[in-house]
């Protein structure tokens, strides 16, 4: 092969796996990691991580899907819209979907009150749609009129409001901002997906080829990101979605906006082309965790947003678990909600946080700054990790309470200087049986929790693990 032809492939074979906008299933590539390869963060590993600290330390959030959709639940004129994508399922043409802002006046909406749900719930940060990809804003933005404030009888500004009352109870705060998705604008393309469909607004504005990602990048996504970093004070994540027709300039662009605006703000890796600080998981918990900081996002029913049909609650012990299992591989679980169209979260969702919250002010010591396990995996349960200036702690999760009353960790075979539950008071220390192959405790017949008990056991040095 004469070289010139050689070195053209390479090229192209460069940039096809360096600037991949899709995956080879036709879905976006949300940017995360995917077959190996790293964060193409630029800075050193050591700012990423001084960036982080909080956000690793708080290890569950709440994230809130709010926007028009949520006015009947996700259905428009008695057709079930199926989920807050109900303007792309149903094709509601601009003009239509707009007139649910007429008349969207969430007057139950209460800041304070959506912030001590999430934390009662023990949760340490909140992420709002700020804008979906319906391309109405939740926020009032002086660069595009489709927002709350200036369409809707309610004129309040859920963003401003929710980020007060986040830093008034102590709580870090984030917005979520559809990038590569936006119905409303007529220059957002998208590929056709496996399933033969776009997911751009081909209703209104049919002719894709004359879709300019750039224009709509300028006249929308950067004002409105700068909006809302200037806006409200700190915002301390932001939650970019659906990276896909972006260039890999332009997730560049809006990463230095953001770093010049607020330096501190958390990034997803959803803007695409691996930057930003962490990975994002989707409803699901990968088996080995990740060595990258990751999130798992997942709904608390089957819907993100407000769905008046779903009553597909998961139950209190599934959301405890799969908090501990997150943390236990060291990924941080944002749980969502889908607050209704008169601003109210729904009963059974703050019911279920409540009883989080109930397991997490006895257990919260064990997930909070909490790290990944060391072990291989146990057949009872999960483990997190604390290294302190003392020594190691590890917090043994039981899921299975053991019949002979005997948990055996595999692997452990260093002094083990003190055992004991860490919801009994006053501590009672547990006895520990070391053999060459780990340790075994010995514990009290019956279950402390019957979802997930914590055992905490305290060494003292360096702690050497025979997996
Ligand atoms: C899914 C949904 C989208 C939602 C997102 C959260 O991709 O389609 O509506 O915002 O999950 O990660």
């Amino acid at each position: 092969m004469p070289t010139t032809i050689r070195i053209s492939l390479i090229l192209v074979w460069l940039a096809a796996t360096t600037f991949a906008q899709t995956n080879p299933d036709g879905t976006a590539d949300t940017g995360d990691l995917h077959g190996g390869q790293k964060l193409s963060n630029t800075e050193s590993p050591e700012a990423v991580a001084k960036r982080l600290q909080w956000w690793s330390d708080a290890r569950f959030g709440m994230f809130i899907h709010w926007g028009l959709y949520a006015q009947d639940g996700c259905f428009w004129k008695g057709k079930d819209g199926q989920s807050e994508h109900m303007m792309l399922k149903l094709q509601i043409p601009i003009a239509e979907y707009a007139k649910i802002a007429d008349d969207f006046n969430p007057v139950k909406f209460n800041a304070d009150e959506w912030v001590r749900i999430a934390k009662s719930a023990g949760m340490k940060y909140l992420i709002l749609t700020a804008k979906h990809h319906d391309g109405f804003a939740m926020f009032e933005s002086p660069s595009d009129d489709y927002n709350i404030v200036k369409r809707t009888p309610f004129k309040r500004d859920p963003v401003k409001e929710l980020a007060a009352a986040c830093h008034k109870q102590g709580l870090k705060f984030g917005v979520y901002y559809s990038y590569g998705r936006d119905w409303h604008d007529p220059d957002v393309p998208t590929d056709v997906k496996a399933d033969g469909f776009r997911r751009s607004n081909t209703w209104d504005f049919p002719d894709e080829d004359k879709k300019d990602f750039a224009k709509y990048f300028e006249r929308k996504v950067k004002p409105q990101v700068r909006e809302l970093l200037t806006q409200y004070g700190p915002i301390d994540v932001l939650w970019f979605d659906t990276p896909e027709k972006n260039t890999a300039a332009q997730s560049r662009e809006l990463l230095d906006l953001i770093r010049k605006l607020q330096p501190d703000c958390v990034v997803n890796s959803r803007l695409g082309y691996h930057l930003g600080d962490y990975t994002v998981e989707e409803q699901t918990i990968p088996a080995d965790g990740n060595p990258l900081p990751w999130e798992s996002c997942m709904t608390l029913n089957g819907h993100w947003g407000y769905k008046k049909d779903d009553f597909n609650w998961k139950p209190t012990s599934e959301l405890v678990r799969n908090l501990v299992d997150i943390a236990s591989k060291g990924g941080n679980f944002l749980l969502n909600v889908g607050p209704t169209g008169e601003g109210v979260i729904p009963a059974p969702s703050i019911e279920r946080l409540h009883e989080v919250g109930d397991w997490m002010k006895i257990n919260g010591e064990a997930i909070y700054g909490t790290t990944a396990s060391p072990f291989k995996k146990f057949d009872w349960g999960r483990c997190t990790k604390k290294v302190t200036a003392d020594g190691t702690t590890f917090y043994l999760h039981v899921f299975d309470w053991p019949k002979d009353r005997k948990i055996f960790v595999p692997g452990l075979t260093n002094k083990i200087d003190s055992a004991a539950l860490l919801s009994v008071y006053p501590k009672k220390p547990l006895k520990t049986i070391p053999t060459s192959e780990g340790t075994t405790i010995l514990v009290p017949e019956a279950a402390p929790d019957k979802i997930s008990s914590t055992l905490v056991l305290k060494i003292k040095g360096p702690v050497t693990i025979r997996n």
